[in-house]
């Protein structure tokens, strides 16, 4: 019989896995402890921007016209217990509040909300990004409190899905890990990924701690690539060089590889900045901290990149001050393709230059709604053309195509002054500049 699947949390991560799972013909049952999350999404709508999520959803939750019915949601833990044969828990993972550790409650209270109702065999597997050391303690607290006793174990399986592409990165995954202590463990999840893996994506298979440190060090790998361009290209603005046309040329030796090489204002969302804290944070209690003392310097490379933003826009504006000065900022998602504005380097910038006087007005194509809940005091508009209509400088902060498409010279006509700072390197330099534009670019030389 076809194994029936849990998914626990369902924002971002749980919500995607959960369609995914369904996708792959699973039963599913997704459960969150807030109402109004399951109630959404058990009628199809998302409660994020994901592009292809909300059509997953309409093929598959239950109730709706046409659908498979293989997805339901509830906020029943029994009903939860009694369901699943692998349990997936998705819950989220934030930095503390004031210090650089992860924030465990939410995994320990679905552990401890999920563990009384375990009562047939189960494999409960762990998604979140956790401190090294977590899957061996949250093992111990199912022994303990799982009624199926013996027949209920853990695996720990991170997930490496990028916003914006969710839904791919889910369904086709670079690879699959998994951190198991039985081969039956093993076994459950290979029948689970049986698709992807057939399909070609690789099948991990190691210890806990590997598992976990799997994932925590993966992006702090990839916060180093980008931190380590964002250095050349403070070099680069020092010495009068291009760090788009460096990144181009390194990122041909296959050893280095292009990707993850656009210098800009840097790492933002909910994921790397907090990762590489919470990494440090736990090497530290191991002992360890001296391995990671560099990632002190990736995390401060990447701050430093928003504040040299705001300085290079007020040297734009000649008199050295944002008083009085209408600043336009494209941009307010830490990423295109998402509305997530979590520590989102564009909405930090906009917010500084506010702070300093500045009259900022920002757009974004997906994240308003969002940007307006945490930055209630800035000024936003509809479009790009409103967004820029009297600015004195344009800041381009996120790289949606809606921005890499407009037209120069129309903008030209509403602005005061025709200044664009491309603070994510994605915009054609001769295309502004042809039609009038002082354009600057992070890292790049002046024309
Ligand atoms: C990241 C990891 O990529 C993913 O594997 C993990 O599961 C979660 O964290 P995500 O946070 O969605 O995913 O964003 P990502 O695409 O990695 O971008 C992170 C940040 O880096 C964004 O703010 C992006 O603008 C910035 N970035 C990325 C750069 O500044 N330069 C680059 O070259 C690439």
């Amino acid at each position: 019989m076809a194994l029936k699947i849990t998914v626990i949390g369902t924002g971002y991560l749980g919500a995607t896995h959960a369609a995914a799972m369904a996708e792959l013909g699973f039963e599913v049952l997704g459960l969150d402890v807030v109402p109004e999350k399951i109630e959404m999404l058990a009628s199809g709508r998302v409660p994020m921007y994901e592009p292809g999520l909300e059509e997953l959803l309409h093929k598959h939750v239950a109730g709706i016209e046409g659908s498979t019915g293989r997805l339901r949601f509830t906020t029943s833990w029994e009903e939860v217990g009694d369901f699943g044969d692998v349990h997936f828990v998705c819950v989220n993972t934030p930095q503390k509040h004031g210090e650089y550790g992860c924030d465990m409650s939410y995994v320990d209270a679905a552990f401890g909300a999920l563990a009384p109702h375990l009562k047939k065999p189960a494999l409960v597997v762990g998604k979140s990004t956790v401190p090294v050391g977590s899957a061996e303690r949250l093992s111990r607290l199912l022994a303990e409190r799982a009624p199926a006793g013996a027949d209920v174990e853990l695996a720990w399986n991170p997930e490496f899905l990028r916003e914006g592409f969710a839904v791919r990165d889910t369904l086709h995954p670079d690879r699959i890990v998994v951190g198991v202590e039985s081969e039956r463990a093993e076994k459950l999840l290979r029948e689970v990924y049986e698709v992807p893996v057939g399909e070609g994506s690789p099948f991990v298979v190691t210890d806990f701690p590997t598992a976990e440190l799997v994932k925590t060090s993966a992006n702090s790998f990839l916060a180093t690539k980008i931190s380590f361009i964002n250095a050349m290209a403070e070099v680069c603005e020092a010495a009068g060089g291009d760090v788009a046309k460096l990144a181009e040329a390194i990122g041909y030796d296959e050893r280095i590889g292009a990707k993850f090489l656009r210098a800009g204002i840097g790492f933002g969302g909910g994921c790397l900045p907090k990762d590489i804290r919470a990494f440090m944070a736990r090497a530290g209690e191991l002992g360890a901290d001296q391995a990671l003392t560099f990632l002190r310097e990736i995390d401060s490379i990447n701050m430093r990149r928003r504040g040299q933003m705001v300085g290079m826009a007020r040297e734009a504006l000649g008199d050295g001050t944002f008083l009085g000065k209408r600043v336009a900022v494209l941009g307010a998602a830490f990423k295109p393709d998402s509305d997530d504005v979590r520590d989102s380097p564009a909405l930090n910038v906009a917010g500084q230059i506010h702070l300093q006087g500045g009259q900022v007005t920002v757009y974004d194509p997906k994240g308003m709604d969002n940007a307006r809940r945490v930055f209630p005091t800035l000024a936003y508009a509809d479009s790009v053309l409103e967004a820029v209509r009297g600015a004195d400088v344009v800041l381009h902060l996120t790289e949606w195509q809606e921005f890499r498409e407009v037209d120069p010279a129309v903008l030209g006509e509403v602005v005061n002054s025709r200044i664009i700072l491309d603070g994510r390197n994605a915009l054609d330099a001769a295309r502004w500049r042809e039609a009038g534009w002082t354009f600057r670019a992070m890292g790049r030389p002046r024309a």
